[in-house]
């Protein structure tokens, strides 16, 4: 293992290279325009598998491809004596990086400033997956041997759904069979405060569009004898949430497990005060759910969250219009317990209940998953509770988090396998935000995490 941990120390200069040329491609799965980007992203991502000692390849989806690479076979291990396995999984897409203008210098132009590197996906999760690739290099370059197999499956589509990865698992179920999957795709609350996530939210995206009149009119001419669709749109979002914070939706809290006296009492060992957390968001109040703390109402309570509101002229100056329409795009975060199918049914239901006859509604659906929940104590979970203490040097804590990761609970369902959330990405990152940026202590730390982690884990045994 000195070896390994030598090696990572000697070698961080030219992973910074490494990682840089990794962040230039700006993979947006979101873009139809970057197709050929995260095609390119892929290529890269198989070439420097390969070039570290894995065998890689490119595997063709439907949409963007995902990139599988593997540990050799042992040599000595002809025999079928049974090594476990686990999996990494990661994605190379990242987050459109609008607005542009709010960024210090160009979001795929990677800045390093002290112990922190600025680009889109540095963080989301492109930093996260290298580190383990890194540590994985680690071994193969100094000739350590792995005490299990690895197999790296780096998808492009995670922040648009993974909507080709299911498939991808079910036909590739017996090759991707495994003991479980480690993530490194969720965050830590402070670079002194390593964790494990045993839950994520769950998800159901949606857009909603008011239809008025044919075309937008004059509105001194016509205003005030038809309705103004983008004046309906807020009345009838209005009427989602009270003032409390409380969705107004039938049924929408139905089945939601309250959280345990344990979880209350680890969520309080969460170590950001309120205040810190407002400085941190920059918001004049925070705004939750009454009755539950802010950690709680982030991670363990479902939420329905307005991604973006349009209609009308949003140009520069004034324009005296009624619109023709308006939209919102909506996800509600699950947590749970919730079913995102009866979710969204009591969502459209509502929606379409409150809607006055002025206006037309259409509802299209979006991407879909279910919360995840895991049992932090199993003995992989405590094996890599081990590994992030050595790493970090200190005892991590356990959380649930409000973001979430499609596929989870796919690997459950398909593979039968818990993923392991291992996150190193910081609250004050930016993921998402314009000047995302990454910790390159996390980077560093991230790399040991990963070298300590597969002897505990294979070590872990029979679970
Ligand atoms: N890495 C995040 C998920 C995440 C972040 C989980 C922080 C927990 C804490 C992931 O890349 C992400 O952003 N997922 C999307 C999924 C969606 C597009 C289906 C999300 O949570 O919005
Ligand atoms: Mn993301």
């Amino acid at each position: 293992m000195q070896k390994v941990l030598d090696y990572l120390d000697q070698n961080q200069p030219r992973f910074l290279q490494e990682f840089c040329e990794y962040l230039r491609f700006p993979s947006v799965s979101a873009q139809p325009q970057h197709k050929t980007d995260l095609l390119d992203c892929a290529h890269w991502l198989v070439k420097h598998a390969t070039a570290i000692g894995l065998e890689a390849k490119l595997c063709a989806t439907q949409g963007h491809p995902i990139v599988v690479a593997k540990t050799k076979p042992a040599p000595a291990e002809k025999s079928k004596s049974k090594r476990p396995h686990f999996m990494v999984y990661g994605h190379y897409d990242v987050q459109p990086p609008e607005p542009l203008d709010l960024w210090q210098t160009p979001p795929f132009e990677p800045r390093i400033d002290g112990r922190n590197i600025f680009a889109r996906g540095s963080t989301d999760n492109k930093g996260q997956n290298f580190a383990h690739l890194k540590a994985v290099e680690a071994y193969l370059k100094t000739g350590t041997p792995l005490p299990c197999d690895l197999t790296f499956v780096l998808e492009g589509e995670e922040e648009v759904g993974s909507e080709n990865l299911s498939e991808f698992l079910s036909s590739h179920r017996k090759e991707l069979n495994c003991d479980a999957i480690v993530i490194s795709d969720t965050g830590m609350p402070s670079p002194k405060d390593p964790a494990l996530t045993y839950a994520l939210r769950g998800i159901i995206a949606f857009e909603i569009t008011l239809r008025g009149p044919a075309r937008d009119l004059h509105s001194g001419i016509f205003g005030g004898a038809v309705d103004n669709p983008a004046m309906a749109l807020a009345q009838l979002l209005a009427q989602v949430r009270d003032r409390h914070g409380r969705i107004k939706i039938p049924g929408f809290y139905d089945g939601v497990v309250p959280l345990s006296k344990y979880e209350r009492a680890q969520n309080k060992r969460y170590p950001m005060s309120d205040a810190q957390l407002k400085r941190l968001l920059g918001a004049p109040e925070l705004f939750g759910e009454r009755g539950f703390s802010p950690t709680e109402q982030r991670s363990a309570r479902p939420t329905f969250e307005i991604n973006g509101l349009t209609s009308g002229y949003q140009g520069e100056g004034s324009k005296t219009i009624v619109p023709a329409w308006a939209r919102a795009k909506i996800t509600c975060r699950l947590v749970p317990n919730q079913n995102p199918a009866q979710i969204r049914k009591a969502v459209c239901g509502y929606l379409k209940s409150i809607c006055p006859p002025t206006v037309k509604m259409e509802i299209t659906a979006g991407h879909g998953a279910e919360a995840y929940l895991m049992e932090p104590t199993s003995p992989h979970a405590q094996a890599a509770l081990r590994a992030l203490e050595k790493a970090f040097q200190r005892k991590p804590i356990l959380m649930r988090e409000g973001g979430s990761i499609p596929i989870v609970n796919q690997f459950k369902k398909i593979l039968g396998a818990d993923s392991l959330l291992l996150g190193i990405g910081l609250p004050d990152d930016n993921a998402h935000s314009p000047n995302e940026k990454f910790n390159l202590d996390n980077f560093e730390n991230g790399q040991r995490m990963s070298a300590y982690l597969w002897p505990e884990l294979a070590g872990s045994g029979k679970a």
